[in-house]
């Protein structure tokens, strides 16, 4: 059934309305439950993966003498082939992912025999009483302890946490005998990683990236009306990233249960196309599985409403109904279209206006509903145009983007959907529009929450092909695994209008391979198309060259630093590293036709409230001890001059692009920092190149975004603090960065004058001040009128300590995140950046600490710790409730000789 105008949607919708009154008579009793399955399970961890059993994936090479302080621009090696006569129980697991196989031939089968079987942890009679129970997401690792040192177990660069080893989660469940006759699947949204699943004693299926969400049909399995014994053993390799993995099943569990037929697994894929205000075509299409023998024939129809409405009280906007016939165990594919008038579209940021549309499936066979399905979608039109950029509905959008890694600071890659909100809010705060998933898929929750808040997307799959970056990450399992990871990524994200580009691969070691590299890109991109050939897709490059082959193969050039160009300083003559020219011309003329974004910018460092001296006189330099780092403390200038080897300052960035206006924006390495790879000081735990610190408090440089990606908000900015007794005499640089256009600096209240941004510039500098103590004022102008103003003055004695919370009410549903950030004050309620004071956290009411942080990359107390010292003057402690207690929650800070801060949350139902 096809709507083609205004009129034509009217007599659907009496349709419409007869269908609904003939759905009131329709049995609608039982359909598809979607039951979240996170709570009460028992978990154990080995000691040491030395202790753990042999029930093991597959072999892995050995480690050998790696150190895993590599610069992460280090050129990727060949794998190690590996054979084995052991029994390993890869045979087993990769029958998982079989649907997510296009070739026949390819699929595979399971073989006979059930290992595992006789291993006590998989029986239901197993006494697990003395392992501990946790709720899920869980990540083993975040609590600590950090592992310190060079020769750590675990090193800087996944972050000096326990993130390796070998654990088991059990979980006891009874499914009721109505439920038999039904489909019943367990649906992980991520476990970190190599994860296998024996339920009743039967090892059933599992999958090894930790990044992919999956599925298992448990149906065979299951005793009805019994109680049932799930065990999942999960295996982290160490070694198997180049940043913190997180450990565990870290993200959402569901128990599916459905009809025999029923809607497949991310079934549903809704396309739009001719887009504009006054109308605009949506395309679904539905698989619908049969798991019965027999062939059947079911009806579909789908239903398309505002996401947000009372579904009870509005007609439907879309309606497409259609019959279909499906042989046994097989599935079948509809499609179909509606044309939408006036459709509300989904308008990114900073617009934000992100309109949300929700499609209805319900599947019925002889008056008997089987199955509805919900999808969220948008409604937008994406130009892509290599001379102009990104258009989402005729504006065009710069993409001020960000990479993000997975993992939430203090609370570890354990997914949390405040917590990720308000990731999202601070950068949206910032004039931040876009974010790269670096460098794998993200929980689902993290695009639902995009689609809301307006951010487009470049969702990311793999780090690494065949070749290897670190001994035992992706590329041991790519032969197998990377057709079904590149499918179901797609498959589960592809409806998401956040999503705007697919990227297949970071800077991956086929750049260097020619041919061979292409050969290797080009499988992949083939699939990416073939699962959804409506986005362009992308990989990120910082080695290969216009000429090479890789750049060739995907839709779109995705530019890691080679645009502002990489060492080009004299300092790295002669080093035998990636040394390049600006590429940005280079590119744009060997493929005028393609889109180039730079998937990767700055990658600049900095700790938090630390100003080293002296500062650089450059708009951009590398880091050593000295030039902008200081060895012994570990830390790197917040002057916000100072980047990686092959990274450039902010400052230069914003140049380089906007002499280069066809390149579409920017990803700025990183929002936020991140836990490992913490170049350039490897003894650390977390890295340095966040625009905001691992606790979420904003560096300087948010400042310096905030002034060139919201010029229309009125701020200025003076760094550094004013508190420098041993520095009287001595030149102390201040800059400012401002959205207006013209700054006049007070020192004491004399004016130093007034300067403006010339074309390029995006701080002001004074940089001989000599200090003093007293006041700096910065008064900004924009075209001549006062825009904004700030003050950076010398405190007194530490006196107080103040607080303040991000919501005063949160649910109480013991998920729901309150971020308490603590500050040292003088009398005058001054920040004392230099303030270093031990602060301790308690609490009383219905909730718990659930972890404190200071953003200090250095810092090796536990997450877990109630009490801890302050980092520039600042520390974050979260809080939830207690799953159903309302009440009042008092959080108290204290620190000696200090006045406390208290703060009130409430938790509501
Ligand atoms: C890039 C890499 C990122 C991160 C960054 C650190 O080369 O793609 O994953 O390692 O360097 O500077």
């Amino acid at each position: 059934m096809r709507v083609k105008n205004r009129l034509s949607v009217l007599v659907l919708l009496m349709c419409c309305a007869l269908f609904a009154c003939q759905c009131s008579q329709l049995e609608t009793a039982s359909t598809r439950e979607r039951i979240l399955f996170n709570e009460d399970w028992k978990f154990y961890k080995y000691e040491s993966v030395e202790q753990a059993d042999s029930l093991i994936y597959d072999i892995r090479p050995a480690i050998g003498e790696v150190m895993d302080n590599k610069d992460a621009d280090s050129r990727p090696t060949a794998p190690v082939q590996m054979e084995t006569k052991q029994i390993v129980l890869k045979p087993w697991v990769l029958p998982t992912a079989n649907k997510f196989i296009k070739d026949d031939a390819n699929k595979h089968r399971r073989p006979h025999g059930n290992p595992g079987s006789d291993f006590a942890f998989v029986q239901a009679d197993f006494d697990d009483s003395s392992w501990e129970r946790v709720d899920l997401p869980q990540d083993w690792a975040i609590k600590g302890p950090f592992q310190v040192g060079w020769n750590s177990e675990v090193g800087g660069g996944m972050g000096r946490l326990p993130c390796n080893g070998v654990a088991w989660y059990r979980k006891k469940f009874l499914v009721p005998q109505s439920d038999h006759g039904k489909s019943i699947f367990l649906d992980i949204d991520g476990a970190m990683s190599y994860a296998m699943v024996w339920l009743n004693g039967s090892l059933i299926g599992g999958w090894p990236y930790g990044y992919n969400s999956w599925r298992l049909d448990l149906s065979d399995y299951l005793r009805f009306g019994e109680e049932n014994q799930l065990a999942i053993r999960v295996d982290n390799p160490n070694h198997s990233a180049r940043w913190y993995s997180g450990g565990g099943i870290y993200r959402n569990v569901w128990l599916t249960k459905t009809n025999k037929i029923h809607v497949g697994q991310w079934g549903t894929y809704i396309t739009t196309s001719q887009v504009s205000e006054e109308k605009a075509n949506v395309h679904v299409e539905v698989t619908i599985d049969n798991d019965l023998l027999e062939n059947v024939s079911v009806a579909c129809v789908t239903e398309i409403y505002p996401v947000d409405c009372n579904k009870q009280e509005v007609v439907p906007i879309g309606l497409l109904l259609q019959k279909v016939k499906i042989k046994g165990k097989q599935s079948a594919t509809i499609k179909e279209s509606v044309i939408i008038d006036h459709p509300q579209l989904w308008n990114p940021l900073p617009k934000g206006e992100a309109h949300l549309y929700q499609a209805i499936t319900t599947v019925m066979q002889n008056g008997k509903i089987l199955d509805v399905y919900e999808t969220n979608f948008g409604i937008r039109k994406i130009e892509f145009d290599a001379d102009t950029g990104v258009l989402i509905n005729g504006e065009y959008i710069k993409l001020k983007g960000v990479n993000q890694h997975h993992d939430l600071g203090a609370l570890g890659a354990a997914f949390n959907s405040r917590a990720a909100e308000r990731q999202l809010e601070i950068l949206r705060d910032m004039g931040c529009n876009a974010i790269r998933m670096a460098h794998n898929p993200p929980a689902p929750e993290l695009l639902d929450l995009a689609d809301r808040m307006g951010f487009v997307v470049i969702d990311e799959i793999f780090d690494s092909w065949e070749k290897k970056k670190t001994p035992h990450d992706f590329h041991l399992i790519f032969p197998e695994w990377s057709e079904p990871d590149a499918r179901s990524f797609i498959r589960r994200d592809r409806n998401h209008p956040s999503v705007i580009i697919w990227s297949f691969g970071n800077e991956v070691g086929e750049q260097y391979d020619g041919k061979k590299g292409a050969k290797v890109g080009k499988r992949l991109y083939d699939i990416l198309k073939e699962e959804d050939p409506s986005r362009p897709t992308i990989t990120a490059m910082n080695f290969a060259k216009p000429y090479m082959e890789l750049p060739a193969v995907a839709d779109f050039i995705g530019l890691n630093y080679q645009g502002e160009g990489i060492r080009q300083d004299t300092f790295f003559n002669g080093v035998d590293r990636i040394r390049t020219k600006p590429q940005y011309d280079a590119f744009h003329q060997e493929f005028p036709n393609k889109v180039i974004i730079s998937t990767e910018t700055a990658s600049a460092f900095s700790s938090r409230g630390v100003y080293l001296f002296p500062v650089t006189s450059k708009t951009s330099s590398y880091v050593r001890n000295g030039i902008g780092g200081d060895t012994n403390r570990q830390q790197v200038s917040s002057y916000e001059l100072y980047a990686v080897d092959f990274g450039s300052s902010a400052d230069k960035v914003f140049k380089s692009l906007e002499t280069h206006p066809f390149v579409a924006g920017e990803f700025v390495w990183t929002g936020f920092d991140y836990l490992g790879e913490p170049t350039p000081y490897y003894l650390s735990r977390s890295c340095y190149s966040g625009i905001i610190d691992l606790a979420g408090f904003k560096k300087d440089r948010y400042y310096l975004y905030q002034a060139h990606w919201r010029d229309n908000y009125p701020m200025v900015h003076i760094l550094p603090h004013w508190d420098w007794p041993d520095r009287v005499g001595k030149i102390t640089p201040v800059h400012v960065f401002t959205s207006g256009d013209e700054v006049e600096l007070f020192f004491n209240d004399k004016s130093l004058g007034k300067k403006k941004k010339k074309k390029y510039e995006y701080r002001l500098r004074w940089d001989n001040i000599i200090y003093e103590p007293g006041e700096i004022k910065a008064v900004a102008y924009k075209n001549g009128k006062v825009w904004a103003e700030e003050r950076m003055k010398t405190t007194g004695e530490a006196a107080q300590l103040m607080a303040e919370v991000d919501r005063k009410v949160i649910k109480a549903d013991g998920k729901d995140l309150a971020f308490i950030s603590v500050k040292v004050c003088d009398k005058n309620d001054l920040l004392k950046v230099n303030a270093l004071h031990r602060i301790s956290f308690s609490m009383e009411g219905p909730g718990e600490i659930v972890a404190t942080d200071n953003g200090d990359p250095t810092d090796m107390e536990s997450f877990a710790s109630t009490s801890r010292k302050a980092f520039s003057g600042r520390c974050l402690v979260v809080v939830k409730g207690i799953k159903g207690q309302e009440g009042t929650m008092v959080v108290k800070a204290e620190s000696d000789g200090l006045k406390p801060a208290r703060i009130i949350v409430r938790t509501e139902k």
